[in-house]
């Protein structure tokens, strides 16, 4: 990918986890693969305890470079790579900082984006800060997710945002979009004839969509206590797995064909009933257990986690979407924090035939499922019934793999690489738009309103588990369970 398009590159919250582990290195990414970003093109960093460039510099390699050198770090890539950085020290509560930014930027050629990599507690101040200089013009701006609290916080943000920027300015960033597996589940869905027929009610019996991690809050205690799992990862990633899962086919890849589609089934959502909350939603939280030989602690011990916090690391949901392609068929989400393994993964769960002349092992041998894997490996596999060698018909599951690594070695790309060079390229299709994310939140609602109501705390799980007993019991109850095979 060439590109002459020079830009400016702002990015606020300099400092912060964000930019030391995922943009700057990304950007670092880009740098180094050359002729993805233009020459010209410069990083401005903005953060409020550096002094000067020299400082920031001195961060940068002390924070940055230990996350850009996993594959042996080209040591003259990185030195052309810090040429491209300068550093504005800026106190959002001084409007003279913001003259300096835009003295120092507003004569560079090319877009100007403007990443807020900053709570969102921040976004509209910055954004006003940004317009009472000017700077809202020929800019495009980067929104971090969580925007928001609820819907009423997310509109409040948008509103006032949407007051400075045009929406076609407006980037809201969803990692998950920017994974390589995410966008070949387009190019499998409608590159290929043989899979659509099959992707609807006749033929699928359930899906599911699962991002396990092992690792706990971390460092984000504070954070994370007052989110949720269901903020941090369902209202957003699963809910845009889901959208991508279950769209009908778009008329082209330009953003609104694509954003369009994935809109009809985030409204096509089936509402839930806060009455049935206990049937169709699990929400768990984290206690002590061993993952991977090592002891770790409760959810409730960790730094900035309230002692009697009933804030929730793990959710399963039963989603159901109204409309002719997907009407009765179930879709379980499922997240959690220190869970037994590090998965992310959609499984399409395919309908038994319809009579079997081939006897009771095929029964037993059970029905086609795709697996979709996006992380920790990339994988698609098609688990088909087969003839075991031998005398007679006894079948058993044997699978179809296709191993992205083994056909394309070259070219991989950090999901942060390719989203960050979507903007500074203008390219709108893998981000969040501003209907999509309301009705992302419209639907999670009444569980928030439920969980935070209720008096039932969240179910407990050990570590290194995959949750509470309840989120199996959710499947048992569809004559199903969850897929949980070995990496
Ligand atoms: C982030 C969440 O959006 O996604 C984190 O805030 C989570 O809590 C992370 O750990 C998971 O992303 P990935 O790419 O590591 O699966």
């Amino acid at each position: 990918m060439q590109t002459d398009s020079s830009f400016t590159f702002v990015l606020f919250g300099g400092t912060g986890d964000l930019s030391m582990r995922k943009i700057l290195p990304a950007l670092f990414e880009a740098h180094r693969a050359g002729g993805m970003l233009a020459e010209s093109g410069k990083i401005f960093a903005v953060a409020r305890h550096i002094e000067d460039r020299a400082d920031y510099l001195e961060w940068v390699n002390g924070h940055v470079k230990p996350h850009v050198s996993k594959n042996g770090l080209d040591e003259a890539a990185w030195a052309s790579f810090l040429e491209r950085i300068e550093f504005v020290k800026i106190d959002l509560g001084n409007a003279e900082d913001f003259v300096l930014l835009r003295d120092a930027i507003q004569d560079l050629p090319g877009i100007r984006v403007f990443y807020l990599a900053t709570g969102p507690s921040l976004f509209v101040p910055i954004c006003r800060a940004l317009a009472s200089v000017g700077l809202n013009e020929n800019s495009r701006i980067v929104l971090e997710k969580p925007l928001g609290y609820d819907l009423k916080s997310s509109n409040a943000i948008n509103d006032a945002v949407g007051e400075i920027f045009a929406e076609e300015q407006i980037y809201r960033i969803d990692h998950y979009l920017g994974k390589e597996p995410v966008q070949n589940l387009l190019a499998l869905r409608f590159g290929n004839a043989l899979f659509e027929p099959l992707w609807r009610r006749e033929w699928v019996e359930s899906i599911q969509i699962t991002i396990a991690e092992e690792l706990g809050v971390e460092a984000r205690g504070d954070f994370y206590d007052n989110t949720g799992a269901l903020r941090d990862m369902v209202q957003n990633h699963l809910l845009q797995l889901l959208s991508i899962v279950a769209m009908e086919p778009p008329h082209s890849m330009d953003s609104d064909s694509v954003r369009d589609e994935k809109l009809r089934v985030l409204r096509a959502l089936k509402p839930i009933d806060p009455r049935d909350i206990t049937k169709v939603a699990v929400r768990g939280q984290y206690h002590s257990g061993v993952i991977r030989g090592n002891a770790v602690p409760a959810y409730a011990t960790e730094a900035g986690v309230k002692p009697d916090s009933t804030t929730e690391t793990f959710v399963a949901v039963k989603v159901e979407i109204e409309n002719w392609r997907w009407a009765g068929v179930p879709f379980f989400l499922r997240t959690g924090k220190r869970l037994a393994d590090r998965v992310a993964e959609i499984v399409v769960n395919f309908r038994a035939v319809p009579h079997s002349a081939l006897g009771a092992s095929a029964l037993r041998a059970g029905a086609n499922r795709l697996v979709i894997r996006l992380q920790p490996n990339e994988t698609i596999r098609l688990y088909c019934l087969a003839k075991q060698p031998g005398e007679g018909m006894n079948l058993a599951s044997v699978h179809l793999d296709l191993a992205f690594d083994q056909f394309f070695r070259e070219g991989q790309m950090e999901a942060y690489q390719r989203l960050l060079l979507d903007v500074i390229n203008g390219r709108l299709a893998l981000f969040v738009r501003r209907d999509e994310q309301e009705a992302a939140w419209r639907w999670v609602e009444p569980i928030l309103n439920e969980w935070s109501t209720s008096n039932r705390p969240p179910k407990p799980y050990a570590s290194g588990t995959w949750g509470p007993a309840a989120a199996s019991a959710m499947l048992a109850q569809h004559g199903t369970c969850w897929l949980e095979e070995e990496n």
